[in-house]
C-alpha cells in the first residue's frame, strides 16, 4: 500500500512527502517569525501593499466588515495581489471576510507560488461572510502569492481582513510506493470527446515544444504583441504602422526552416506559431472581404511556408490562433446593448451586433482555413475565446457555436458560403466540428470554450503541485517582458530554461518555450543561444525527458522529481535538496524490484549505491556541481516499471 497522504483540501500535501533521513536525525528547527500580510485590514485607506501582481479594478470603498475600510473589486474581471513572505515546510491558513452585490458574482481569495497546487476559495453571499484555506509550504517556500480576485460581472465584490495564520509544522515526509496508474478521464462537451491516449501519445513524448510569436505588433518596439491594446492605437493607424514599408513588418529575412533547424538543435520536438493574434492580422491566405493578412500585405502565406518547413524537419505541427479581434468594436458589444469596457472608449451601439455576427464570419472562414489548406495540422492552440476580455463561458459557447454544430437559432449567423456542413446530416458545423471534420486527430486547448485535449498554464511562475493526469502544456516566454519581439531584451538563463523543462517532464506536462523573432523574421542572438545550450544539454540528458513519463513517484517542489521510461527511472534533483551538501540522493522505496545499475547523465560517470531496509536507495559520490541547478541520475532497474492498476 503507498503510505501517500491524501487529502483533498490541502493539495499541497500530495508533493511534500518523502522520507528524508534529515527529519529523523535533526530536529525541524524552530521557525524565525516573519512578517504577514500587511494591510490586510485596509484602514491604511489606499491599496497599498496589493499591488505586487497584476492590479485591475482594485479601489478601496467604506463599505467595510471591521473599521472603516474594505476592499472593493470591479465591475468585471478584478484583481490585485501580494506576496508574503511564509516559513518553509509549515502549514498555514489564510482567511478573509468578503462578499458581493450580487449572488450570481463571486469573490475567490487564492494562494499560489508556495511549492503546492494553486489553491482558491470563493463566496457568492452578498452579506460580508469568513472564507478560509488552507495550504502547505514547500521545504524550498520563502513567500506565498495571495490573490483577491472578482471573476466577473457587473457588480462589485468586497474583501476586508485578510490574514495569514501558520499553523505548525507540515506533517512528516513518509516514504512512497510506485504511485498507482491513474487513467485520464475522457470528457465530452458540445457532442465532441477529448481524444484517447493513443491520440495523445506524440504530445506526451515531445515534452519540449518552441512557440513562436511572430506578427505584425514585431515591428513596434514600443510593446509587446498587446502594444495596438497598450497605446490604443485605431486599427487605421495601426494598420499605418505595420505595413511602412520601411520599418514595418516585411518578413524580408523569413526562412522558417532556420526556425525549425533552431528547435531541433534544442531538443524541442514541435513548433507553435501564431497565425493570428488579438491584432487580428492574419499570416496566411484568408480570403475573408474584411480580413487583413500577409497574402495582400505582402504576397506570401507565411503560415503555409512554416508548416511546410516545420514538417520538413520532423517537427510535429501546431498552430495557434486568436479569435478575439481587436479589429471589431462588436467584440466588446456582441448584444449592442451592453457594451464592456475597453481602451478605444467603444460606447454602446446596437450597430455592434452586426459588427460582431461579421469578425465570427471572418474566423469561421479563417478557421475553416487554417484546418483545411496546410495538411495535417497536430495541435492547435487557441487564444482569446472570452469576450469582451471577460470569461462567461455561457455567453462564449452562445455565440461562437465552439461544439460540433451551430445553432440554427444563433443570432449571429454564419452564411452559408463560410459554413461546412456535416458530410451525412447537412448540419452546419461548429468550430469543433470543423476541427474534427478536417484534423480528425489534431488535439486542441482550452481556450476557445470547448473543454480541450489540453490544458495550458501560462507565464514564468514556477511549476508546482503533483503528477498531472490531463494532457498538460506549460508556456512561457524566453524573452523577459512580452511575447512579441522587443529589442534587446534580456532572456530567461539556460539554468532556468533547464529546471522549468525538469519541472514539467516530472509532472506530466510539456514545456512550450516562446521566441520572439523581429519584423523581418530574425529570432534574437541571446535567445538563440539558450536554445543552443539547451540542446547540448539535452544531448547527455534528453533520455530523461523525451519520451518519459512523470513518476514513479510524486515530485517534492524545488528539491526533486522523477521522469520513468521501460526499466530505467530518472532523478530530477534541484539546488534545494535538502541533502545536498552530503552529495548523496535518496530514492522512495522501490518495492519488489532490484537495481542494476546508477549513472549521472550529464557525465555519463557510474555512481555507487547502496539499497537500505526500507527499499530506498541512497547514491553517493553524486557530484552536484557540473549543472547546479538540476542533476539528472538515472536508475537502472532490472525490469520494466509498470505501475500498479
Ligand atoms: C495571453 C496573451 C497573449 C499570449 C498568450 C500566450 O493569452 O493574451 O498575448 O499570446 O497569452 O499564452
Amino acid at each position: 500500500m503507498p503510505r501517500r497522504i491524501l487529502c483533498k483540501a490541502i493539495p499541497a500535501l500530495f508533493v511534500l512527502g518523502v522520507l528524508v533521513s534529515a527529519s529523523a536525525e535533526t530536529k525541524p528547527p524552530k521557525p524565525a517569525t516573519v512578517p504577514g500580510v500587511l494591510n490586510g485590514d485596509f484602514e491604511k485607506g489606499t491599496i497599498g501593499h496589493w499591488k505586487d501582481g497584476k492590479v485591475s479594478k482594485a479601489a478601496i470603498s467604506s463599505i467595510a466588515h471591521t473599521g472603516k475600510h474594505a476592499l472593493a473589486l470591479g465591475p468585471e474581471r478584478a484583481m490585485c495581489s501580494q506576496i508574503v513572505p511564509v516559513i518553509a515546510d509549515s502549514r498555514y491558513r489564510l482567511t478573509a471576510h468578503v462578499r458581493t452585490e450580487a449572488g450570481a458574482e463571486e469573490v475567490q481569495l487564492m494562494a499560489s507560488n508556495f511549492g503546492g497546487v494553486k489553491t482558491s476559495v470563493s463566496s457568492a453571499l452578498t452579506e460580508y461572510s469568513p472564507i478560509h484555506l488552507d495550504f502547505v509550504t514547500a521545504h524550498t517556500a520563502k513567500e506565498v502569492l495571495i490573490t483577491l480576485i472578482h471573476p466577473g460581472g457587473p457588480g462589485k465584490g468586497y474583501v476586508d481582513d485578510v490574514k495569514l495564520t501558520r499553523l505548525g509544522n507540515a506533517p512528516p515526509p513518509v516514504i512512497e510506493e510506485f504511485m498507482k496508474a491513474t487513467p485520464r478521464p475522457i470528457e465530452e462537451e458540445g457532442g465532441a470527446a477529448m481524444q484517447p491516449d493513443k491520440t495523445l501519445d506524440w504530445f506526451q513524448d515531445a515534452k519540449f515544444g518552441m512557440f513562436i510569436h511572430w506578427g505584425v505588433y514585431s515591428s513596434m518596439p514600443e510593446g509587446s504583441e498587446w502594444v495596438m491594446h497598450q497605446q490604443a492605437y485605431t486599427p487605421e493607424v495601426y494598420q499605418k504602422r505595420a505595413e511602412d514599408p520601411l520599418n514595418g513588418f516585411t518578413a524580408a529575412k523569413y526562412n522558417p526552416a532556420d526556425w525549425a533547424k533552431l528547435a531541433k538543435t534544442a531538443g524541442m520536438k514541435y513548433m507553435v506559431l501564431t497565425t493570428r493574434h488579438h491584432d487580428g492580422y492574419a499570416l496566411f491566405d484568408s480570403r475573408h472581404e474584411n480580413s487583413w493578412n500577409a497574402f495582400r500585405h505582402l504576397t506570401r502565406d507565411l503560415v503555409r511556408e512554416y508548416c511546410d518547413a516545420a514538417r520538413e524537419a520532423g517537427l510535429h505541427v501546431g498552430l495557434y490562433y486568436s479569435p478575439m479581434s481587436w479589429r471589431y468594436p462588436g467584440y466588446y458589444d456582441i448584444n449592442g446593448t451592453d457594451c464592456k469596457p475597453n481602451v478605444w472608449g467603444y460606447k454602446t451601439d446596437p450597430a455592434h451586433k452586426e459588427n460582431a455576427r461579421l469578425m465570427k464570419e471572418e474566423v469561421y472562414e479563417q478557421v475553416n482555413r487554417l484546418l483545411s489548406s496546410y495538411g495535417p495540422i497536430e495541435y492547435m492552440f487557441w487564444d482569446g475565446g472570452w469576450l469582451g476580455q471577460t470569461k462567461d463561458p455561457a455567453m462564449e459557447d452562445r455565440f461562437w457555436d465552439t461544439g460540433m454544430f451551430q445553432n440554427p437559432g444563433n443570432e449571429w449567423p454564419v452564411p452559408d458560403r463560410y459554413t461546412v456542413r456535416d458530410e451525412t446530416t447537412g448540419k452546419p458545423l461548429g468550430i469543433m466540428g470543423m476541427v474534427r471534420r478536417h484534423q480528425p486527430r489534431m488535439l486542441v486547448n482550452e481556450r476557445f470554450g470547448w473543454v480541450g485535449d489540453i490544458h495550458g498554464e501560462e507565464g514564468s511562475a514556477a511549476v508546482g503541485g503533483p503528477i498531472r493526469v490531463q494532457a498538460m502544456e506549460k508556456c512561457m516566454s524566453l524573452m523577459k517582458g512580452g511575447w512579441g519581439y522587443r529589442p534587446d531584451r534580456p532572456v530567461v538563463s539556460f539554468e532556468e530554461v533547464a529546471v522549468y523543462l525538469s519541472d514539467c517532464a516530472v509532472r506530466n506536462i510539456n514545456y512550450l518555450l516562446n521566441v520572439t523573432p523581429d519584423r523581418e523574421g530574425v529570432i534574437p542572438r541571446n535567445q538563440c543561444e539558450v536554445l543552443e545550450r539547451m540542446g547540448q544539454w539535452l544531448e547527455k540528458t534528453g533520455t530523461a525527458i523525451h519520451k518519459t513519463r512523470g513518476g514513479p513517484w510524486q515530485p517534492q517542489f524545488g528539491e526533486f522529481g522523477f521522469t520513468y521510461r521501460d526499466e530505467k527511472i530518472y532523478a530530477h534533483v534541484f539546488a534545494g535538496y535538502r541533502d545536498r551538501a552530503k552529495n548523496t540522493f535518496r530514492t522512495h522505496s522501490i518495492g519488489r524490484h532490484s537495481v542494476k545499475s546508477v549513472k549521472d547523465l550529464a557525465t555519463g560517470k557510474a555512481l555507487p549505491w547502496t539499497l537500505n531496509d526500507d527499499k530506498t536507495i541512497l547514491i553517493n559520490d553524486v557530484d552536484y556541481t557540473v549543472n547546479p541547478a538540476v542533476t539528472i541520475l538515472e536508475i537502472t532497474l532490472n525490469d520494466r516499471i509498470e505501475l500498479p492498476e
